[in-house]
């Protein structure tokens, strides 16, 4: 086979192509990327935080008592904060009893690492008092203990420092109280000092780092679903997701479990900050899930309310990019960042059924958010199903307002990838842009992603590079996952409280991250078998790096059969010797496949060889 340059059809594109989409979804933000390791801390898990309502789902949740002469119950009377109406209290007769906490599946510790305890505590017989804070493993005792005083009658912020003896990962967080009385108990927290870029309530390092390897252009957050909630209670609002933790208002997530909003919108731009990468937030456009607001009934706000509805996002461009001196600016420099985040991009809606309800809010917000900020870009949402009614009426809307990018959705086989690569060759370049806001191709059945599932989605990759002119950003969907707790598949990462797991699909979103270009040079393969079904299987990208000058030639063989290649680079002058060649191959039924990296000559005269369900990318120094 021979892949033939055609320089002079180069073509600019996107350099916003490859991106993350991260939902609170699978425990991806509370007993995941959010390095809390404390489970319910704010003792706010209600029976109401779950589908079906579950009574065992209650303030008490992850929380037990330890010992003998004492009671535990969860009280309401004087709270912390208004936005946070339940603590606990522990009436101790005798001595020696603790409340104690067993985090998400038990906590992990590193020996030596340091973590950071604070909680609300007060004595409430009028004395002071102390508490001994340990942690516990199931297996080697006591590993580490700091005891604390408490303040009388009213709360106080108590904060002390643990260093594990040991590495364990089957710990439990104790309070014990070191003579009788009762002591009440909120927001009890327990960080790791080593979060990712030592940020106060920060994110899990090992996490934070596999997103930031991908080298996501951007972040879109918070959800998905759980951005415009499933009823107008718990739609995503972001203020009440800023500001001391105490105060944030915890919410019953849409997926079935409970949200502390510690990983709020503040979090999220600095962790977007941290990692080079735009933020792009999903604000509901004024209707929950599906425009389920009333019992199954079509509902969303009411437009009564919409002017509120509106300013609310109108003063997050503020709360981002405002000065110091105006009002919300001022809440960012507060929380510790007086420089503006640079917010280019917001999402109305996700996924919504394009009704009468929806356009009618979607047009309130759109026309006002774009006459107070033109220089933010606008993406609107082409529906729930891709060709289907809304998919139609969204487009309509899209073109009708001029809005400049629109978000599509679609999770399918592989077989839909290898055959729909020409997807987006038939768009209209002069209507609205198109974010693929998610995308995953998944197999029916219990083990829905491996190699084969991976191969196509990296295929069908090389055609949105093609299109990179009218598709400007693309995310992979669900990110994150923790194990035992997903309510999706495939994600993109798997986790336990130790490990990270990267799944093949990983690998392939790290290539095209770390491998964008900004141009994109068109190319004629020419291939020995002109079979249509071998011809969808063998794809190829190749895009101009500016800013390393170098050509990024991908190649995807999805045959059972190796094929060779020669690449022939029509009159572009290579610089140095060899080139950089990496390669993800496997079997299609793999849940393993690494990329490996080597050092070749450049493939012109003597083909290179694409093994059998091979991915490759080669880095190609150039003039
Ligand atoms: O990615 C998981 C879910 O899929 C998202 O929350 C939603 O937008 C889509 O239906």
């Amino acid at each position: 086979a021979k892949l033939t340059l055609l320089p002079e059809k180069t073509k600019a594109i996107s350099t916003m192509l490859t991106g993350v989409f991260f939902e609170d979804i699978n425990y991806a933000a509370d007993g995941g990327l959010y390095a809390e390791l404390i489970q319910n801390r704010d003792f706010e898990y209600l029976p109401r935080d779950k589908q079906f309502r579950d009574t065992k789902w209650n303030s008490s949740y992850a929380w037990s008592l330890k010992g003998d002469g004492a009671t535990f119950f969860i009280d309401s009377v004087a709270p912390v904060h208004y936005n946070n109406p339940h603590y606990a209290v522990l009436d101790v007769k005798t001595p020696g009893a603790a409340l104690v906490n067993t985090g998400y599946d038990a906590i992990a510790v590193k020996k030596g690492e340091t973590y950071h305890f604070s909680a609300f505590l007060k004595q409430l017989n009028g004395l002071k008092g102390q508490v001994a804070i340990q942690l516990v493993s199931d297996k080697a005792g006591v590993l580490a203990r700091a005891d604390v005083n408490m303040a009388a009658s009213s709360w106080g912020q108590v904060k002390a420092e643990l260093v594990p003896t040991e590495t364990a990962s089957d710990v439990r967080l104790e309070l014990q109280p070191l003579h009788a009385g009762r002591m009440a108990a909120d927001m009890v927290s327990l960080f790791p000092a080593a979060t990712f870029k030592n940020r106060p309530n920060g994110l899990r390092a090992d996490l934070a780092q596999a997103i930031a390897d991908i080298h996501p252009r951007f972040v879109r957050f918070p959800g998905g679903c759980l951005s415009h909630g499933d009823g107008l209670q718990n739609i995503y609002r972001w203020k009440t997701s800023i500001g001391p933790l105490e105060a944030r208002v915890p919410d019953r997530n849409l997926w079935n479990y409970h949200q502390t909003k510690g990983l709020g919108y503040f979090e999220y731009f600095q962790f977007c900050e941290d990692i080079g990468a735009e933020p792009v937030p999903v604000i509901a456009a004024g209707v929950p899930c599906q425009n389920s607001a009333n019992g199954g009934q079509q509902g969303g706000i009411p437009m009564s309310e919409m002017p509120q509805y509106t300013q609310d996002i109108i003063d997050l461009v503020e709360y981002a990019n405002g000065d110091i001196n105006t009002t919300w600016g001022k809440k960012r420099a507060e929380a510790g960042h007086p420089a503006p985040f640079n917010l280019k991009y917001i999402g109305i809606g996700n996924e919504d059924q394009i009704t009468q309800v929806f356009k009618e809010r979607f047009t309130y917000i759109y026309k006002a958010l774009h006459q107070a900020h033109p220089e933010i870009t606008i993406i609107g949402t082409a529906g729930p199903f891709f060709e289907g009614a809304d998919y139609i009426e969204g487009w309509k809307i899209a073109t009708a307002l001029k809005v400049p990018l629109i978000d599509e959705h679609y999770y399918q086989t592989p077989g839909w990838f290898i055959n729909n690569q020409n997807f987006y060759d038939r768009y209209d370049r002069k209507k609205s842009k198109v974010y693929l806001g998610e995308y995953a191709a998944s197999l029916p059945g219990g083990n829905k992603s491996y190699w084969e599932t991976s191969l196509a989605e990296a295929l069908y990759l090389t055609s949105i590079e093609r299109n990179g002119d009218v598709v400007s950003m693309a995310s992979y969907a669900p990110l994150m996952a923790r194990d035992g707790h997903t309510q999706w598949d495939p994600d993109l990462i798997y986790f336990n409280n130790t490990d990270v797991k990267p799944t093949t699909g990983y690998y392939v979103q790290q290539l095209y991250g770390q491998n964008a270009g900004d141009h994109y040079i068109p190319a004629s393969l020419t291939l020995t078998n002109q079979n249509d079904a071998v011809k969808k299987r063998i794809a190829y990208s190749i895009v101009k790096d500016s800013k390393t000058n170098n050509l990024v030639v991908k190649l995807v063989n999805f045959l059972p059969v190796s094929v060779k290649l020669a690449i022939n680079l029509n009159g572009i002058k290579r610089t140095g010797g060899t080139i950089t060649k990496t390669i993800l191959s496997g079997n299609p039924a793999d849940k393993t496949v690494l990329p490996v990296v080597s050092q070749i000559v450049f493939p012109d005269d003597d083909a290179i060889e694409l093994p059998p369900y091979s991915f490759i990318v080669l880095r190609v120094g150039v003039m």
